[in-house]
């Protein structure tokens, strides 16, 4: 168990079982991407692990850029969305897989996703750590999905706690 701030966490999903599923994930990226150069958009600053780790799986040429936004304060999303880095590289044309660390309510993606489709990319597509179905309240396709969990707040491996735990190797749950 560990402690951040006044909240204790337990171990949720070990370092090997998120390596595993991250390779699986990479191998089917390589298999329907064969040369079509995709880009990576990593979410920051919760995916910075999971598309380094990712990235490193896949060898076919991909592109990795960055976008930044904030909606969430402590463990419960206000449902605003801020962007804080905006897009640098034109997407139309591209074959743009989303990289993210969870998706929750969804409110966060919903916006990207907008966002990446004003600029007519040839296909965009999700990929996605960790997915909360229950708490999903937008309709959309999240083609990769490392682990579905249950309505529970994790930190570590990308994931934080009031800007702590990301350094993680693994991810931890709160305990109830
Ligand atoms: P959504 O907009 O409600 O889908 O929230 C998505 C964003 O909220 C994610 O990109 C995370 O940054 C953050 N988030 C959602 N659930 C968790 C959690 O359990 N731990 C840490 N961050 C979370
Ligand atoms: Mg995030």
């Amino acid at each position: 168990m560990i402690k951040i701030k006044n909240k204790y966490f337990e171990p949720y999903i070990e370092e090997s079982e998120i390596l595993q599923k991250v390779l699986l994930l990479a191998k089917n990226i390589e298999r329907d991407y064969r040369e079509k150069e995709p880009l990576l958009l990593s979410v920051l600053n919760g995916s910075f692990m999971f598309v380094s780790d990712l990235a490193k799986a896949i060898s076919i040429p991909v592109e990795v850029s960055f976008i930044k936004i904030s909606s969430y304060q402590a463990t419960a999303s206000t449902g605003e969305v801020k962007q804080l880095i905006g897009l640098d590289r034109p997407l139309h044309g591209r074959n743009v897989i989303i990289v993210e660390d969870i998706i929750d309510t969804g409110t966060s993606m919903a916006y990207i996703l907008d966002l990446v489709r004003e600029q007519d990319p040839e296909s965009v597509e999700i990929a996605s750590l960790l997915l909360k179905p229950a708490s999903l309240k937008q309709q959309m396709q999240i083609k990769y999905v490392a682990f579905e969990i249950p309505d529970a707040f994790v930190v570590g491996y990308g994931l934080d706690f009031d800007g702590l735990g990301r350094n993680l190797n693994r991810i931890y749950q709160l305990k109830s």
